[in-house]
């Protein structure tokens, strides 16, 4: 195990627009203030399925990501929280290589799924891309039938050799998303034609089908209303059970509902991580602390 309150962020760039708040006298003496942007907190794990290590991303000129280093543990929700345009979403992209699509991208530093340094040049992307499945914001299911959109990576990655194989596994995803009561009698219709909170269960169906070991998902509730945010929440606990979970959300009930660790991003630096119940109550940085009781952000 790596010694805890690691120093790892160092950045020297002043913090614009981010006043100075006098903090009430509390027992906290390791509290430490917001010049400080190395980052704190917990965050190597014993049992990880994704470590990260010194991960910096630039778009040409711009640095949106500085050494950030963390572990994801396995069979772990982690949270990723923070202000608009922090690098969340940046970040998690580079867990499955997805900004090798953007063209002004660079990512260095390493970052392993198990033992597999992801970014190695032997590693081709589009098993990683089943292996680490992504789940989007806005469900974006293919123009495609509800069993289709489900059965499609199974049979590009030859996940089944007979239709009877694949309907037992487009029926277990399903399942497994918490949506196959609902459309069980209906799989022939197109996917788009399902509620928001359907569709989001079908596009993580569909992200289950080829048998990943992590899931990210990025505000995968944002478009929902709460009844469906509620099913989703839910359906993240359960799957945890099986897959490792990196969820990116700007709801901190949520965050604080659905996971077990929580990153702190704030312009482009991983501040602080810990504990979930840890960071919300008792957060070692004042940005951090700043942020979760609404005066930043
Ligand atoms: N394709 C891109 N080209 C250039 N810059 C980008 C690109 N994508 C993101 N950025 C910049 O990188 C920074 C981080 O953006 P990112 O989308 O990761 O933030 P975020 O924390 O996910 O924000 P939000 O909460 O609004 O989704 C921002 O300054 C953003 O403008
Ligand atoms: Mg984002």
């Amino acid at each position: 195990m790596e010694s805890m309150g690691a120093v790892l962020n160092r950045s020297e760039v002043p913090l614009p627009g981010v006043e100075t708040m006098a903090l009430e006298k509390v027992d906290r003496p390791e509290r430490i203030e917001q010049e400080n942007r190395l980052t704190v907190g917990e965050l190597f794990v014993d049992d990880a399925r994704m470590t990260c290590r010194d991960v910096n991303v630039y778009y040409g000129e711009k640095h949106a990501i500085r050494n950030v280093s963390i572990d994801v543990g396995r069979n772990q929700v982690l949270a990723m929280i923070g202000p608009s345009g922090c690098g969340k979403s940046t970040f998690l992209r580079c867990l499955n290589r997805m900004n090798d699509t953007v063209d002004t991208c660079r990512v260095s530093g390493d970052i392993f799924l198990d033992q597999l340094n992801i970014y190695d040049k032997s590693v081709d992307v589009v098993p990683l891309r089943a292996q680490v499945g992504m789940v989007f914001q806005k469900p974006n299911p293919f123009p495609k039938s509800i069993y289709d959109n489900v059965a499609y990576g199974p049979k590009i990655h030859g996940l089944a050799s007979s239709r009877s194989e694949l309907d037992g596994v487009v029926e277990s995803s399903l399942k497994k998303a918490g949506l196959w009561k609902e459309v069980s009698d209906r799989l022939d219709q197109p996917g788009t034609g399902l509620s928001g909170g359907q569709q989001q269960r079908l596009c993580i169906a569909r992200a289950i089908a080829v048998r990943p070991e992590v899931i990210l998902m990025d505000e995968p509730c944002s478009a929902l209303d709460p009844i469906a945010t509620a099913t989703v929440e839910n359906l993240i606990a359960e799957l945890q059970e099986q897959y490792t979970i990196v969820i990116v959300t700007h709801n901190m009930q949520q965050a604080a509902r659905v996971s077990q660790r929580t990153a702190y991003f704030h312009l482009g630096d991983l501040i602080e991580v810990g504990g979930t119940d840890r960071i919300f109550t008792n957060p070692r940085h004042r940005l951090t602390e700043d942020y979760i009781t609404g005066r930043f952000g």
